[in-house]
């Protein structure tokens, strides 16, 4: 089947490597004549475990041509639609980019090919897009959202949960169902504005299970209940599901954060108050203050303190900082006089244009812990939870403060190495338990 990806980041150049190894003619567009060069060379220009390979593959099956929009003669088939929606200021999404590329489609596609929405798209704007720039081209368009995550995009698109098919126009479904016809997950056909809002809820619906979770850390913190315990208590319930109850510093990313945000501002637009999403984005934002509250309870100012951050990534696996934590964390304590360092194995270079000249930052933990008397877990690289714990305790300083914004190391060791350990909705009663067992050693 003829196919065109039209934007090729972290979705479009997932998918149209690996369509192309499917067996695919496709046709990779993205205006950025640069990261057309280095993909045509085989190289990602992300982090994606296993892209690199894949894209190898892709090109040398012969199937994968890249190009720039101006050495495009034609588009016929199915041109999927892969450009950013980033957010806008008002707390909306900037449509710029779709919008661009559509009228570039629009100019050069032939009449009954089919337009494929990959990118994220507030329910509603399909068949604004139908009435208003593609009325009358001749075109066909279908929501085809897209459910991949960054660090495992590859196996989510090989081992889809779901296809999610919405359009207006049977041809337009027909030509997506046949493209999907062989894959081996539920495939839900709707209506256009259905097909974005199932997008939408999706995302929501994660965010929500995770700041409900920390919502519950906190009491659990409150309370002496450990709220690790607690998410395993409720995700063997297979109406609640074990995944997304990890509580910690909250999500990240280029998409929760804005798609959230989104939703809530399509509801005020469409005179709806959404209460529940809205206490989503507060919660989500306050998990961050966490480290710097903990820090201000053992240090009496934290001007001067040295404290080194282990992750700056938005989660493991991705050189990805868009709506990071840690940015915002290196914000707060850097208004607080803190002298801070940051690692992490992938995304340092990233980070940079976000993170002040005067934070020193490097690949490897070991090179920000000397000399730290503080140190704060933001991301839950595998790395960093295999730290050689007892050796990290002789090059750091006292008070050794450990603020495990992901609970993902072992809080016991941590204390019995004399390191002052504290987690997220874990601290009172692994912090009792240890304390008697180490009274019990004691004598
Ligand atoms: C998310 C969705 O999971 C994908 O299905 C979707 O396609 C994608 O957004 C998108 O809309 O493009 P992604 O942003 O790559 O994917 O990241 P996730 O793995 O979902 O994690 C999001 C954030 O939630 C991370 O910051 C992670 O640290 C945080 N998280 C996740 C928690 O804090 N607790 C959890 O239990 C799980």
């Amino acid at each position: 089947m003829e196919m065109a990806v039209v934007g090729l980041g972290h979705v479009g150049s997932v998918m149209a490597a690996a369509l192309a190894t499917q067996g695919h003619g496709v046709l990779g567009v993205d205006v950025d004549s640069q990261k057309i060069e280095l993909l045509s060379q085989g190289r990602a220009p992300l982090h994606e475990p296993d892209f690199e390979a894949l894209l190898q593959d892709a090109l040398s099956s012969g199937n994968l041509r890249l190009a720039i929009p101006g050495e495009v003669k034609g588009l016929g088939g199915i041109v999927f639609m892969a450009v950013s929606t980033p957010p806008s200021p008002d707390g909306g999404i900037d449509l710029s980019q779709v919008q661009s590329a559509l009228h570039w489609v629009r100019s050069i596609a032939r009449t009954g090919a089919t337009i494929a929405m990959k990118s994220t798209v507030p329910p509603g704007t399909g068949r604004s897009l139908m009435a208003g720039p593609l009325k009358g081209s001749g075109l066909l368009y279908a929501a085809n959202p897209e459910f991949l995550r960054e660090g495992k995009a590859v196996e989510d698109w090989l081992q889809p949960h779901r296809v999610v098919i919405g359009g207006d126009e049977p041809a337009a479904i027909e030509a997506l169902r046949q493209l999907y016809a062989r894959v081996d997950a539920p495939i839900i056909v709707t209506d256009t504005t259905t097909a974005e809002m199932i997008k939408y809820s999706a995302n929501a619906f994660l965010a929500t299970k995770i700041s409900f979770i920390n919502q519950i850390a906190s009491l659990c913190d409150r309370l002496g209940a450990d709220v690790e315990t607690v998410a395993r208590g409720l995700g063997t319930d297979p109406r609640i599901g074990s995944q997304f109850l990890s509580a910690g510093l909250g999500y990240g990313g280029s998409c929760f954060p804005k798609d959230v945000r989104a939703l809530d501002f399509l509801s005020k637009e469409n005179g709806y108050a959404f209460e529940l999403i809205r206490a989503v984005v507060d919660v989500n934002n306050r998990q961050r203050q966490l480290p710097l509250a903990a820090l201000r309870k053992e240090f009496e100012s934290l001007s001067g303190v040295r404290v080194a951050l282990l992750g700056l990534a938005f989660k493991p696996n991705t050189d990805d900082v868009r709506e990071a934590p840690a940015l915002d964390i290196i914000e707060y304590l850097l208004e607080e006089g803190a002298e801070v360092r940051a690692a992490d194995p992938v995304a340092v270079d990233h980070a940079r244009q976000f993170v002040p000249d005067s934070v020193t930052m490097a690949r490897s933990a070991m090179e920000v812990l000397e000399d730290a008397q503080a140190v704060i877990l933001v991301t839950e690289w595998p790395q960093f939870k295999e730290l050689p714990w007892d050796r990290v305790a002789r090059i750091m300083v006292e008070p050794r403060f450990v603020f495990d914004g992901r609970n993902a190391l072992d809080g016991r060791l941590l204390r019995s190495l004399g390191f002052l350990y504290r987690g997220v909705g874990r601290g009172l009663t692994s912090e009792r338990a240890t304390d008697a067992a180490v009274l019990r050693s004691l004598g």
